[in-house]
């Protein structure tokens, strides 16, 4: 019994860390070295200020960071879908943190599409669509009448929904908007950063009407998210996943981001909102545009793919300009709005309505694979 008793604390003594529970107003959620950077140095707060190792992190990214008083913290996840699943599963049960309270701000870099935002936009979605969860052909050897080699499991063509059993649960989730847009809200009033370099990307887009969003300015936008652990390229799989976000949301999302974690995220959070160690409710999903998710008329697709990437650093400096607003949003209205919570009057959660209520998405009823 005593020795039972003893350990832990012998364990707190040996690691230097504080035996007090941090209980952090947001966490913010990275997925690479560079994206968490942009936190360094800032003027707002100093989220190094307590540097805390968590058993089940990435060997890369050990550690999760806290300003000195817990109420903000950043972790990194690392890169793809089983990191960031990985990463976050392991959060919700490390001792040191108490999330039921926290909101979670994932905030990265991501392809853009030009028909719906632009390089160094900064996004907030609604949906999260896992577009890769799918049967595929490679496109030399599809059927004739298939305008892509990805089509659902348990479908038999692109344009269907996955077959009844054939849903794992984490091909849609769907967080809450009215939160989305108090953040949207709080990161409209930041000042975006903007490059010559970018503009002139941009106005290489200006020769396609279907391009406008592209080869405009850069702005905050409403609008929704794909994930993949490929990192794909081109106008046929930009409209093929386009089309999978439509279909998969029962045309509620506008797929506008491509990125390689937030489902998986989102996957781990809402196993833990099933026992209560965090709140569903409290999830932005907040992405900016780095680079192009297909060519401009006249470029080749691997040229996009493999060339320059003048979006980059704005798009990077814009995850601290508009996030810095949405954190300082929360932190400053805590005791007054955010500490209670933020009602969704939308459906949250996965196709399972695992969390209650009935999904906006997906078929009318659904069982498990
Ligand atoms: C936390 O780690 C960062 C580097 O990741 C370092 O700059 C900082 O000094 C550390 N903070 C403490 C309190 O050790
Ligand atoms: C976490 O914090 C909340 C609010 O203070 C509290 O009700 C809950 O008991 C805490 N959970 C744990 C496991 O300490
Ligand atoms: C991935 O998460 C987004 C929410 O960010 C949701 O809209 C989408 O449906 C999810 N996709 C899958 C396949 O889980
Ligand atoms: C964007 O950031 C770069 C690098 O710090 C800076 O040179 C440039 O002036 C900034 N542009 C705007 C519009 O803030
Ligand atoms: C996307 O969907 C539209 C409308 O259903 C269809 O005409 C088009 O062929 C699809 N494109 C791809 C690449 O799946
Ligand atoms: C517009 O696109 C066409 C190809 O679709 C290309 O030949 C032409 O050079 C482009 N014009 C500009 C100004 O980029």
């Amino acid at each position: 019994m005593a020795r039972w008793a003893v350990l832990p604390l012998l364990a707190c003594f040996l690691s230097g860390a504080s035996s007090a529970t941090i209980a952090p107003k947001v966490f913010i959620i990275s997925m690479f070295s560079s994206e968490a950077a942009v936190w360094s140095g800032i003027p707002e707060f100093n989220v190094y200020a307590q540097n805390i190792t968590v058993p089940g992190f990435s060997p890369l990214f050990p550690t999760a960071h806290c300003t000195g008083d817990g109420s903000v913290c950043l972790l990194t996840t690392g890169q793809a879908e089983i990191n960031a699943a990985s990463t976050i599963s392991s959060l919700l049960h490390a001792q040191t943190f108490n999330l039921t309270y926290t909101y979670f701000l994932v905030a990265g870099i991501a392809g853009v599409s030009p028909k719906v935002a632009t390089i160094a936009s900064v996004t907030f979605a609604r949906y999260a669509v896992q577009v890769a969860l799918q049967y595929e052909i490679d496109a030399r050897e599809m059927p004739a009448n298939f305008a892509t080699g990805y089509f659902p499991e348990g479908s038999t063509a692109p344009g269907q929904l996955p077959g009844v059993g054939w849903w794992d649960g984490t091909e849609v989730f769907e967080v809450n908007d009215d939160l989305r847009r108090l953040a949207f809200g709080f990161a409209s009033t930041a000042t975006l950063n903007d490059t010559a370099d970018a503009q002139a990307a941009r106005a290489l887009y200006a020769n396609s009407t279907s391009f406008t969003a592209g080869a405009s300015p850069p702005s905050v936008v409403l609008c929704d998210t794909a994930t993949s652990d490929v990192f794909w390229t081109g106008n046929l799989l930009g409209t093929a996943f386009e089309n999978t976000t439509r279909v998969f949301t029962n045309g509620g999302a506008e797929y506008c981001t491509s990125q390689q974690e937030d489902n998986a995220t989102l996957n781990a959070l809402l196993r833990g909102a099933l026992f209560g160690l965090v709140d569903f409710a409290r999830i932005i999903v907040m992405r900016s545009g780095s680079d192009f998710d297909r060519p401009y008329p006249g470029q080749t697709v691997l040229d996009n793919l493999l060339g320059p990437t003048p979006g980059w650093n704005s798009a990077l400096m814009n995850l601290h300009l508009a996030g810095v607003k949405v954190v300082e949003g929360i932190v400053n209205e805590w005791e007054s709005k955010f500490a209670r919570g933020v009602k969704a009057s939308n459906y949250i959660g996965d196709v399972f309505g695992s969390l209650g209520g009935s999904p906006d998405f997906g078929p009318t009823t659904q069982t498990s694979a």
